[in-house]
């Protein structure tokens, strides 16, 4: 469920920083994004290089970096994140959290941060047990930080007793069970479908389109970190995604992609047809390699199935149904018309009259037009940012 999550990982001074070497480890292998940030203190316990290493990200330890000269700018760091976790957070850090004290890189992340925030503390018993650190934490918890509870054991002191960090697996664990709790399509199913389907003319041949498959898979992996399980069906690309709620089914015609589509869909609760799937195919195929024996060829072409359409049919009440509509004319009432005709809940429109949108391109601009007319146009975007607003409009209809 952390997959593509952006995490922070705030280490302090404590022998605990052994354990956030395992935690990193950890969390890239269940698929976040980890930028590090060490206190100074932290960096005599471990080294930053085991951290970057893990990570594959730079540690920051300060507000420059003392090599380039440049500034570690704590807001854009604070705004990537979808969640800072300190671990293990010291009894100093903690206090100063809780006072708004702001003298390092990872205190100024903090006192930044949007998002929520996880704290698992590390110290010694009675510094654990100590009215200021109570009062501390539950300071932090009016805050709405989280606190992920110490564990009972032996101490780094010697002594027996509360104040060890929880383990890097209860972390983990702990983590993903906050981050279900908030996907909103938690128990959905989704169908999508993406890139260009070919048209076979013999065994070597085929009608294509320029279709990327991108704009499809980047709906697909916002689905899924949205918590819905997700089925794929892709046509010929050579696109990777990876997760594990999401399924693929790699399809190369549009009848091959009509048939695993009318299989799924039935049981979905969320379809987006983002294939450019062809419209004509050759009313016959070639058994053998077409000779150029002629002058002239022709290619007697028969519609394919309207996949969608057929969705558009059958859908029952609840199924949220979303097509696209890739237009160079008359695009608004192009739209409308296949909007109406599909019977779909809304529709994506996008113009190949508008720079930076449509097949191949990491950029599109979309407007989305709903069953009641409801139409909005968006900037142009990254393919990754256009499918967070189509998933938007998508939750709006669901609540
Ligand atoms: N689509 C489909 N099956 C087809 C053709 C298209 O399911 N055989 C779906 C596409 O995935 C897309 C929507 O229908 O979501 C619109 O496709 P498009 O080709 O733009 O529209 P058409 O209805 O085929 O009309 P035209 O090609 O005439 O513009």
């Amino acid at each position: 469920m952390l997959e593509g999550k952006n995490i922070i990982l705030g280490i302090c001074g404590s022998i605990a920083c052994y354990k956030s070497a395992i935690l990193t480890r950890l969390l890239i292998k269940a698929g976040a994004n980890v930028k590090v940030i060490m206190t100074k203190d932290a960096t005599h316990f471990i080294g930053p290089l085991t951290l970057s290493t893990l990570s594959k990200n730079p540690v920051y330890t300060e507000y420059f970096n003392p090599t380039t000269g440049e500034w570690n700018n704590h807001v854009d760091l604070a705004l990537w994140a979808h969640y800072i976790l300190i671990a293990p957070t010291s009894a100093n850090t903690l206090a100063k959290f809780a006072t708004g004290l702001c003298d390092n890189i990872l205190t100024a992340v903090y006192l930044s941060a949007k998002c929520p925030v996880f704290l698992a503390p590390a110290m010694d018993l009675d510094m654990w047990k100590h009215p200021a650190t109570r009062a501390n934490i539950q300071k932090l918890q009016s805050y709405g930080n989280i606190v992920i509870q110490p564990g009972n054991g032996e101490l780094a002191s010697g002594l027996v007793g509360e104040g060890r960090m929880a383990e890097p697996e209860e972390i983990l664990h702990f983590l993903k069970s906050q981050d279900e709790r908030k996907l909103p399509l938690l128990g959905k199913k989704a169908l999508v479908t993406a890139g260009p389907t070919y048209e076979a003319i013999d065994p070597v041949r085929f009608i294509g389109n320029h279709s990327s498959g991108k704009m499809g898979f980047a709906i697909a992996e916002e689905l899924q970190r949205l918590g819905a399980k997700v089925h794929l069906i892709s046509g010929p690309t050579s696109l990777n995604l990876s997760g594990e709620n999401i399924t693929r089914y790699d399809v190369v015609s549009a009848e091959d992609m009509r048939r695993e589509v009318e299989k799924i869909f039935p049981v979905c609760d969320i379809t987006v047809m983002s294939a450019a799937v062809a419209d004509y195919k050759p009313k016959l195929v070639a058994e053998n390699k077409i000779k150029k024996d002629e002058q002239e060829f022709n290619i007697k072409l028969v519609k394919t199935t309207d996949i969608l359409s057929g969705l558009g049919r059958t859908k029952r009440d609840g199924q949220i149904l979303v097509g696209f509509a890739l237009e160079t004319n008359n695009e608004r009432e192009n739209a409308l018309k296949k909007l109406e005709k599909k019977n779909l809940d809304f529709i994506v429109l996008n113009s190949l009259n508008d720079k930076g949108a449509g097949f191949q391109s990491d950029t599109n601009k979309i407007t989305i037009i709903d069953k009641h007319q409801t139409e909005e146009t968006f900037d142009l975007k990254s393919k990754e940012e256009v499918a967070k607003d189509i998933c938007s409009k998508i939750l709006a209809i669901i609540k």
